[in-house]
């Protein structure tokens, strides 16, 4: 009885530190973030499960603010990039990163596929494992990523999940600035600090909507138009305003 009480305390706690995890996009500039902290975040990153447990993760602090400053320079020359090539994507401003009082650069081996099921032979059921593979792999990265963002959350942080950086283009500016070898890869940049301004919680999609008993839930089930709709008529709303605010 006194367990059943313990495991829903610890639970709210848990929660409350998932709801306050909320992307901010601005910081406060005036903050150092101590050593200590980002030892703390990255030692929840450091037991996060992972594929055939291979941790195919390397994470590199990023202190120096020319270099942040520099990895903000690229981001905002490719959102000018994305505008002239009419992606229509609602990009953030990328700026932001310079302020960014907490940097970790997330960095990925995918030479690690090879410790999960896949044949070695190049064939084509050898390419259908590899392709699960990395999907594997980023599931694992992810799921490491994501503790050290709760961690960061409940060290009072707000955080920033920026992974505009897969293209071969960004990977070549990124990687000399950082020294990370040719063979492996920048997934994402995870920023934290105190917000620039208060922060907000963005819309999430209700139980009913991402939960199916026992079998798939068909009304869940959206046709391409109701995406292509959404992506038109919610997607800026959803990324860039409260939650009260979306209709
Ligand atoms: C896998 C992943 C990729 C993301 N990539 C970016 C990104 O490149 N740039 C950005 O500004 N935000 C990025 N975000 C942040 C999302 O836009 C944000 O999480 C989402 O709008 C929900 O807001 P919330 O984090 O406050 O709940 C990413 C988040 C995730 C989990």
């Amino acid at each position: 009885m006194n367990d059943q009480y313990d495991s829903r305390a610890r639970y709210e706690a848990l929660m409350d530190v998932v709801r306050m995890r909320m992307t901010t996009r601005q910081f406060d500039p005036g903050c150092t973030v101590p050593r200590e902290h980002y030892e703390l975040i990255l030692e929840a990153a450091r037991h996060a499960p992972s594929g055939a447990n291979s941790q195919p993760w390397h994470y590199i602090v990023v202190t120096g603010p020319e270099t942040k400053k520099k990895i903000a320079d690229y981001f905002v020359e490719e959102q000018r990039l994305r505008a002239k090539l009419r992606m229509k994507f609602p990009t953030p401003n990328y700026r932001g990163l310079e302020t960014a009082p907490g940097m970790i650069v997330v960095v990925a081996d995918f030479r690690w596929t090879r410790a999960f099921p896949v044949l070695m032979d190049g064939s084509d059921l050898d390419r259908q494992y590899h392709d699960n593979a990395e999907r594997i792999l980023l599931q694992s990265v992810a799921a490491s990523t994501m503790a050290a963002h709760l961690a960061a959350t409940a060290l009072g942080y707000k955080v920033w999940w920026v992974t505009a950086i897969g293209q071969e283009s960004a990977q070549a500016a990124m990687k000399p600035l950082l020294g990370v070898p040719d063979d492996l890869s920048v997934v994402d940049i995870f920023c934290f600090g105190p917000p620039a301004k208060p922060p907000y919680k963005r819309w999430k999609k209700s139980m009913g909507q991402i939960l199916s008993w026992d079998r798939f839930d068909p009304k869940q089930h959206l046709s391409l138009e109701q995406i292509d709709q959404w992506i038109h008529e919610m997607r800026h709303k959803v990324m860039y305003r409260d939650e009260s605010k979306v209709d």
